[in-house]
């Protein structure tokens, strides 16, 4: 297993190219199993969870071919079963329900694994596909879902901690073949969910409204093949923009759509930070002022999101001043905060509250990754550290950052990666 190692304290600054979204590439690449026809997508990350889908596409009979960034996908024929053995090693394996449904009319996939950030229900997506006229049994571990036809129908998305991102794209997925008009009220608003409506648009299928909270579907009898290229993930540009906060002299990220992290851009500024855009580049540079603590609160987007939460709270860990982050959408994603307080930060947590009081410097010490996003908050309080920090247990940054250590090695830090 390999561990990365950070000697903290150096100034980053130049620039890095971005990858293309994870969270995009999931559900697009489940997507291709709609069609016969070969589908084309570019700019797919290198990632074990991009990997992991490719073998679950691959055991539902799908051939695919991967040259560098572009994954070449003809699942001519399919099967509807995706086992334990496959699916247990992320979460987001969920997402081949909605095609494998609106294709075969059945499928079984296991319940899976994945990032360990409290209890991740997947009742929602249950209950739209219940809403198209599936039928849902979950048995020995295993969802079951079956449809002799599927008819659209008003499919809510919204729960209790607001949209499901990968509900509304597996209801979408799997209405763009229904019989009739499907309306997913509640519907997330992600980019990543109108990357898919996009992609699925190519393919052949009519929706509208996806970016807004309810999205309308008419089903079409088939789709075809089509080529595709996913966004810029977000999140890794975001997590570039702290690492340039924490400390950058200014750290220019390429191949970015500012507007998706304009949450991100805005939390940056209010705290003392330069943030310059053009059309598809952000530069963060420190503006010599006084860094101030922030309040935040995490939601669905456009608001800030979740999945920066984690880096946040290692930025607000040295900034001087009491901040507060509460998570709206996950209200037990702190893994990451006992292993930022071993490394000397003040930060305790008050039901769905983080209460940070900054403190003048961190201390490298040995760390545990826990979560994907957790890891990442590691590494750039490892970049602020004085000393060394060793973060354990890579493989959760690997499932979500292509080549990380290797792009802020780019930007001047001292970060190598070796075998524990
Ligand atoms: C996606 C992202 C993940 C991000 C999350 C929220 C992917 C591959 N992952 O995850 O990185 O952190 O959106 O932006 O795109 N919920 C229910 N019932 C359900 C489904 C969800 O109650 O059936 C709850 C969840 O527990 C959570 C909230 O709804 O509290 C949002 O979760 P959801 O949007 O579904 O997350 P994912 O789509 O799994």
């Amino acid at each position: 297993m390999d561990k990365i190692l950070i000697h903290g304290g150096q100034p980053l600054s130049g620039s890095i190219k971005i990858s293309g979204s994870k969270n995009s590439a999931l559900p697009i690449l489940a997507a291709t199993l709609l069609t016969r026809e070969p589908c084309v997508i570019h700019r797919v990350p290198d990632l074990s969870d991009t990997n992991y889908m490719l073998q679950i596409l691959m055991h539902l009979g799908a051939e695919v071919e991967r040259a560098s960034g572009t994954v070449t996908i003809k699942a001519e024929k399919v099967n509807s079963v995706a086992p334990y053995e496959v699916v247990r090693k992320m979460r987001a394996s969920v997402c081949v329900l909605g095609p494998l449904l609106g294709r075969c009319k059945e499928a079984t996939v296991s319940l899976p694994g994945g990032c360990v950030i409290g209890d991740r229900p997947i009742d929602l997506h249950l209950k739209g596909f219940e809403s198209l006229g599936a039928a849902v049994r979950v048995e020995n571990g295993n969802v079951k879902v079956f449809a002799p036809k599927l008819t659209g129908a008003i499919a809510n998305m919204c729960g209790k901690f607001g949209p499901t991102v990968l509900g509304t794209d597996n209801v979408m997925m799997a209405a763009v073949l229904a019989k009739g008009v499907t309306v997913i009220e509640g519907a997330a608003a992600e980019p990543e969910v109108c990357d898919l409506a996009n992609f699925l648009n190519k393919m052949g299928a009519s929706i509208e409204g996806a970016g807004s909270r309810r999205i309308i579907i008419e089903g079409v009898k088939e789709l075809h093949g089509a080529e595709h290229d996913i966004i810029p993930d977000r999140i890794e540009t975001g997590t570039f923009m702290v690492a340039g906060a924490i400390c950058g002299k200014g750290v220019t990220l390429n191949r970015v759509q500012p507007e998706h992290v304009s949450s991100v851009a805005t939390a940056l500024s209010e705290s003392g930070f330069n943030i310059e855009s053009t059309s598809s580049s952000i530069t963060v540079s420190p503006n010599g002022a006084v860094l101030r603590p922030l309040e935040l609160t995490t939601e669905p987007y456009p608001g800030f999101p979740t999945d920066m939460q984690a880096q946040m709270c290692a930025l607000l860990s040295t900034t001087e001043g009491k901040s507060v982050i509460t998570e709206s959408v996950f209200p037990q994603r702190y893994m990451h905060v006992a292993e930022l307080k071993r490394m000397g930060a003040h930060m305790q947590i008050e039901g769905a509250s983080a209460i940070i009081q900054g403190v003048e410097r961190l201390l490298g010490a040995p760390v545990m990754a826990s979560d994907l996003r957790a890891s990442a908050a590691l590494v750039l309080a490892g970049l602020k550290a004085d000393g060394v920090t060793e973060v354990r247990r890579v493989y959760h940054i690997d499932r979500g950052y292509e080549h990380l250590d290797e792009k802020l090695r780019e930007l001047g830090a001292h970060i190598e990666r070796v075998k524990e």
